[in-house]
């Protein structure tokens, strides 16, 4: 029996739904059916907040919980964190942009606003609008350069007092095995080529510290597996390490009748060797310059 790591909750009107994406997700990895992309997307947030211990790190627990406090999403995606923090946290606001309207869910929480912005371009907000700006999963949509603009505007938008908070994958594998190496060589060379800089965790504080809104950096990363190797886990590393390695093959020149068998001997690999990686999380309050 896996662990249920998203629950039914229920809205002020007593109507039940999924606060993460209003689907299913189980730590046996078997989740409702709906799209892989979106069933992925959901396995990791479920998984983030389970290595992190929650869904955020800043110490604003109390002021979320007394509400009347207005929070950012950045790149929210399907909502799927938003729709969790507004369960937990009815009494404050929650708005999401993302440049993708497609994703926004039809029904969602009352205290959800969805928003189709392009983060790279100015955020259509007032400076001083948020309490709480939060930044997840970007890393592969953000180039290097954009970054720096991103986090001003994350800064300009975000209230003195105010948390910003980053949670971003580090890209690349550590302890990997040979045949992860190889397999994974084209799909790191296209990223590159997307301008997009794998190892951007690397520069997240200088950037924070290039507003000069932000002094003090709390700076923390936990080992994301891939693979299956033990742990409470594992299933759902199974499941998403499944999905990881499928989209790097892709780049790779396997056959696509061989995906399958090649996907279990990456997994077998990536438990032999204890293959993982870092995911870093960020957060800073602003202070007056
Ligand atoms: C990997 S998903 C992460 C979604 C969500 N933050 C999470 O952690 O589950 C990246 C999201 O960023 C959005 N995105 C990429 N480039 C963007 C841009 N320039 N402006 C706004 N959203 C963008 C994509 O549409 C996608 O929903």
């Amino acid at each position: 029996m896996g662990i249920t790591l998203s629950k039914f909750r229920k809205d002020k009107k007593g109507a039940e739904f999924d606060a993460t994406s209003q689907y299913l997700y189980t730590l046996t990895g078997k989740a409702k059916v709906y799209d892989r992309e979106h069933e992925n997307i959901a396995l990791r947030h479920n998984i983030v907040r389970e290595i992190f211990n929650s869904n955020f790190l800043s110490p604003i627990h109390s002021e979320l919980k007394a509400g009347g406090l207005k929070v950012l999403d950045v790149g929210c995606g399907f909502g799927t964190w938003l729709f969790e923090m507004s369960s937990d946290f009815p009494n404050s606001s929650y708005i999401g942009v993302d440049l993708t309207p497609q994703l926004f869910t039809a029904t969602r929480p009352k205290n959800v606003d969805f928003l189709t912005a392009n983060v790279t371009e100015r955020l259509p907000f007032n400076d001083d609008s948020f309490d709480f700006v939060f930044i997840r999963n970007m890393a592969y949509d953000i180039q290097e350069s954009q970054w720096k603009f991103l986090i001003q505007e994350c800064t300009r938008v975000l209230k003195t007092g105010g948390y910003i908070e980053i949670t971003e994958a580090e890209l690349r594998a550590l302890n990997c095995g040979p045949l992860l190496q190889k397999l994974s060589k084209k799909f790191f060379e296209y990223i590159t080529s997307t301008k997009v800089n794998l190892l951007i965790t690397e520069k997240m504080e200088e950037i924070l510290i290039s507003t000069n809104k932000f002094q003090d950096i709390a700076h923390y990363h936990r080992p994301f597996a891939l693979g299956c190797w033990p742990s409470h886990l594992r299933e759902a590393y199974r499941s998403y390490s499944n999905d990881v390695f499928r989209s790097v093959i892709k780049f790779s020149d396997v056959k696509e009748k061989d995906y399958d068998n090649t996907i279990k001997d990456l997994i077998n690999e990536a438990n032999k060797y204890r293959t993982y990686f870092n995911m870093h999380k960020y957060f800073s309050q602003k202070i007056e310059a």
